[in-house]
């Protein structure tokens, strides 16, 4: 299974301080915030990956990762997003090195707590489709920020809604999936939405309305550090308290 890290993005909600750096170069307690989320794909069995990025400081990128070695890595690549086009396009550039296998994408500012491992070891026995991490969130405030799933009575996802005024469920996806090569057909058929951006979550309606879209629930902390100037220091306490990308 191949990685695709995504990194690229303008982090507008967290001015002033990416107007001089790459958001997940922003430190999250003693290390670069794009460092979690290589530990996290090293750590479920990943060892071959692409990391996205884009704007003024991706040089910066290889100066901290360099060939990957250091880190576990057996390849790492890496590509340019030349302008913020969405999650769903910054995965599309990834597609020639991502071939014919199957593909875990996280997203560069996600922290999770436990390793994401058995979720790869089910998409491998699964096959075909989509696997997506959810995580449990009472608030809906926050799931207002957020990817949120309905279900129907058996508990399969029947769509999934992006930042929702009113959350069908007390769920969130984070941003760690899984996909079968025909991802990148899927991307190839999307229209920008509303803010001019190729979603990762029509892709993801897309592998539902297939029947072919199985989740898993997160176990233990997840955060997304770019949301908010609140949650990126929320993220950071919690990693300086408790560790994270644990087995
Ligand atoms: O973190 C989980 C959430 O991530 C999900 O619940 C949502 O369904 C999903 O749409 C996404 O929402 P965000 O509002 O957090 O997405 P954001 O635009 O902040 O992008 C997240 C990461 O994706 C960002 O850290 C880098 C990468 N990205 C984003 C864009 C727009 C790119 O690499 N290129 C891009 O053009």
């Amino acid at each position: 299974m191949k990685g695709v890290i995504l990194a690229g993005g303008s982090g507008t909600r967290l001015h002033p301080l990416t107007r001089i750096t790459n958001k997940h170069l922003l430190p999250i307690y003693d290390r670069p915030m794009i460092s979690y989320a290589i530990e996290a794909l090293v750590l479920a069995g990943i060892s071959e990956m692409m990391l996205v990025t884009g704007g003024t400081h991706a040089g910066e990128f290889l100066r901290l990762l360099g060939n990957g070695e250091e880190y576990g890595i057996d390849r790492l690549l890496y590509a340019y997003q030349e302008r913020p086009g969405g999650i769903a396009e910054a995965l599309g550039l990834a597609e020639r090195f991502v071939g014919d296998d199957p593909v875990l994408v996280m997203l560069a500012d996600n922290i999770v707590e436990r390793s994401f491992r058995p979720t790869v070891e089910a998409f491998a026995d699964q096959g075909k489709g989509a696997r997506i991490l959810l995580t449990e969130e009472d608030d809906p405030v926050h799931l207002r920020h957020l990817g949120v799933p309905e279900f129907d009575q058996q508990g399969h996802i029947t769509a999934i809604h992006e930042k929702p005024e009113s959350p069908p469920s007390s769920y969130a996806v984070t941003g760690i999936y899984c996909y079968d090569p025909q991802v990148f057909e899927v991307i190839g058929h999307l229209e920008p939405s509303g803010r001019g951006e190729l979603e990762i979550t029509d892709v993801n309606n897309w592998y539902v309305t297939q029947g072919t879209m199985a989740y898993d629930v997160l176990q233990g902390f997840w955060g997304d550090a770019g949301e908010s100037m609140e949650a990126y220091y929320a993220v950071n306490d919690f990693v300086r308290a408790n560790g994270v990308n644990k087995p």
